[in-house]
């Protein structure tokens, strides 16, 4: 059998809807793997009306595929273990192998979070507060413990004791206390690793094995491309490599081995957190999730709030609003230049059903001249006034009609939608071959077939 390994990319802020069509495709993948971000990720997962949510755990686990944590992975073990005892909860006994290089993260990270965040004012990107950035501090300055650590406490202690007096002197450096005592910490991480053992493993050498023996393999993003730390809007991003190019170093698989990349595009534009976004509508403060929903006066408030709550735009992990806006092409093809797709699927425009005309950012207006490019740095962007094209919107369907209409498949989306769907594949110069319509594996509509996706 032939292997075949699978790509599915964010191509902006995150929440694009990668969980959605992860567990989609993985009907028909053997193994699914993460390779970066930790439980900074949420993604929902509805299955028989359903909702499942999941932090750390790779979407293909309610298939009951077999789901690796890469080495590029950081990993909160508590959320790890809550995550397993959910699904034995519900019957199923994860297939899950976790790198032995993974880095952890421990409480003090999530806390130096908080400080940094505020420390930085300004600057500050409106983190998870998971503790990522810290962690990965830790790992690229050679101070942090991996899983493998976590499984011996000759190995734990030492390096756990360097660490916490590192962390100690810096926080308080900083002017803050250290509420943490380290042997209730070490306790507590050596049975975290007594726990998670059994799933440790050499997962570079696991999954290039795997591919030897003809799998088909799914790599999972986290995140999305442009809060890649070295291709995102730095320092408005996360602290990991959220574009495909973050596969080979969070996996140990070699480059030549990725045989396609997905990227997944949002109908609409969506971010957490800090930093310059050109085409967001309104302000998150304007309305509260359950103001009732009026778009009269079509003002960018009010269509803000219309998207945020038929989207359901609060953040999984933090239960923040989303900053929500239109479309951003420029954005979006800057991704698409840096993870080369071979496909696009489209995500949630149901979501924008019902709003009379729809707009598209096709350029930016930065010192009154009109730029195509995304200008990658910051403080240009905050600059840069969004060019619009204007397209009329289509119709506010219930779920069953669009579920009605994923049935009998693309000819039968409102013609609106599909002049919008042919409006991104002529800017990006991509296919759009799979469009989701709705929450569940069934809401899909597929303008490619499986085999040919898994060829
Ligand atoms: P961190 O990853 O928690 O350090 O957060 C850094 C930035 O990335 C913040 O702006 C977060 O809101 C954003 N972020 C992190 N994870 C996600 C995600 O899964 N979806 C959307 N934004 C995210």
């Amino acid at each position: 059998m032939k292997a075949i390994t699978i790509a599915v990319m964010g191509t902006s802020w995150g929440d694009e809807g990668k969980g959605k069509i992860v567990d989609f495709l993985a009907e028909d993948t053997d193994i699914v793997v993460r390779f970066q971000g930790g439980n900074n990720a949420g993604h929902t997962v509805v299955v028989n009306n359903q909702k499942f949510k999941f932090h750390l755990m790779p979407s293909g686990v309610l298939q009951n595929k077999e789901v690796v944590l890469g080495n590029g992975v950081v990993i909160d073990p508590a959320v790890l273990i809550e995550e397993i005892d959910k699904l034995k909860k519900i019957n199923i006994n994860p297939k899950l192998i976790i790198s032995s290089t993974a880095h952890v993260i421990f409480p003090f990270h999530k806390y130096i979070d908080g400080l940094e965040e505020k420390t930085k004012k300004g600057y500050a990107a409106g983190t998870t507060l998971q503790g990522i950035g810290p962690t990965y501090s830790d790992k690229y300055a050679r101070f942090g413990i991996r899983m493998f650590d976590l499984i011996d406490k000759d190995l734990l202690y030492p390096k756990l004791e360097k660490l916490f007096e590192l962390k100690k002197k810096y926080v308080e450096c900083l002017g803050f206390d250290f509420p943490f005592d380290k042997e209730e910490i070490f306790n507590k991480y050596l049975d975290y690793g007594k726990i998670l053992k059994p799933f440790i493993k050499d997962t570079a050498l696991y999954l290039n094995q795997a591919i030897d023996d003809g799998k088909k393999i799914i790599f999972e993003g986290a995140q999305g491309s442009l809060l890649c730390i070295d291709h995102g809007m730095y320092p408005y991003g996360t602290s990991s490599n959220t574009w495909a190019g973050g596969i080979c170093v969070g996996t140990g698989i070699s480059p030549k081995r990725i045989d396609k990349i997905i990227g997944i595009v949002k109908a609409y534009t969506s971010r957490v957190g800090g930093g310059p976004l050109p085409t967001e509508l309104g302000s998150i403060n304007k309305y509260k999730k359950d103001d009732p929903i009026d778009i009269k006066n079509h003002t960018d408030d009010e269509i803000g709030h219309y998207i945020r709550q038929k989207g359901n735009e609060y953040g999984t992990t933090t239960g923040r609003p989303r900053r929500v806006g239109w479309i951003d092409l420029v954005s979006i093809k800057y991704s698409c230049i840096l993870n080369n797709f071979d496909f696009l699927v489209l995500t949630l425009p149901d979501v924008l059903g019902g709003l009379k005309e729809v707009k598209m950012c096709i350029q930016y207006e930065y010192n009154g001249t009109k730029i195509n490019h995304w200008p990658i740095h910051s403080e240009i962007i905050s600059k840069c006034k969004p060019v619009y094209i204007t397209l009329p919107g289509w119709e506010d369907l219930s779920r069953e009609q669009w579920h009605n209409i994923a049935l009998k498949g693309f000819d039968a989306l409102p013609t609106n939608l599909k002049n919008y769907i042919f409006k991104i594949e002529e800017f990006l110069k991509l296919p759009i071959k799979i469009i989701s319509i709705g929450p569940s594996r069934e809401d899909t509509i597929l303008r490619i077939t499986k085999e040919e996706i898994w060829n």
